[in-house]
């Protein structure tokens, strides 16, 4: 890592046993409220994707809605948000995925992303793959391309990056953790 993603490495917090036994829990609220690493790590995003013909960034709820805007901003493009269920109006389309135990949903708005529109999706962690999955789904299934995923943090052990290779999108993180 160079000093920067360092730095921002260093500014997560990791809390044991939250939210529940066994867990590390990554948090990013210490990342976001220090200014110097809330700017490095969006500036990070800013020049994978500047110049590289986006059109659009989608996050995942509720952690994506933090880094997607100021990356789609800085991109001069919208910011689409891919929701847990029931929170979108209109026609809606939606994407289930596993967790440990049971299963979860994210839903978008159907024209909110239209056919042949260039998607980065962003999230703040990658853990076992199951949530970025579905939200390529979701995009793909507009029609749209994912240029790529992006996030602040993988989990390697968890496997998600395998689990995303599935579907042929690249994966973009600034950094690892052990989880
Ligand atoms: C966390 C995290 C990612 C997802 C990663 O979100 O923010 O979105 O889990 O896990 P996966 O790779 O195993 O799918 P969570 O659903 O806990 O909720 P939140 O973002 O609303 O806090
Ligand atoms: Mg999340």
């Amino acid at each position: 890592l160079d000093d920067k993603l360092q730095y921002v490495s260093d500014s997560i917090r990791m809390v044991p046993d939250f939210p529940k036994k066994g867990i590390l829990f990554q948090d990013i609220t210490t990342l976001t409220r220090d200014p110097k690493a809330l700017k490095l790590c969006v500036e990070a995003f800013v020049e994978r994707y500047r110049g590289q013909k986006i059109d659009v960034v989608a996050g995942i709820e509720a952690r994506g809605f933090i880094f997607g805007p100021p990356l789609a901003m800085a991109l001069g493009v919208g910011f689409v948000p891919l929701r847990k269920p029931g929170k979108l109006p209109g026609e809606t389309i939606g994407a289930e995925y596993q967790l440990e135990y049971g299963s979860d949903r994210i839903e978008m708005t159907v024209e909110s992303i239209t056919k042949g529109q260039n998607v980065v999706i962003i999230d703040d962690l990658i853990a076992t793959g199951g949530t970025l999955g579905a939200a390529v789904q979701l995009v793909e299934k507009v029609g749209a391309k994912v240029h790529e995923a992006a996030c602040v943090v993988e989990l390697p052990e968890l496997q998600g990056r395998a689990k995303l290779k599935a579907t042929n999108v690249p994966l973009f993180v600034l950094l690892e953790k052990a989880a």
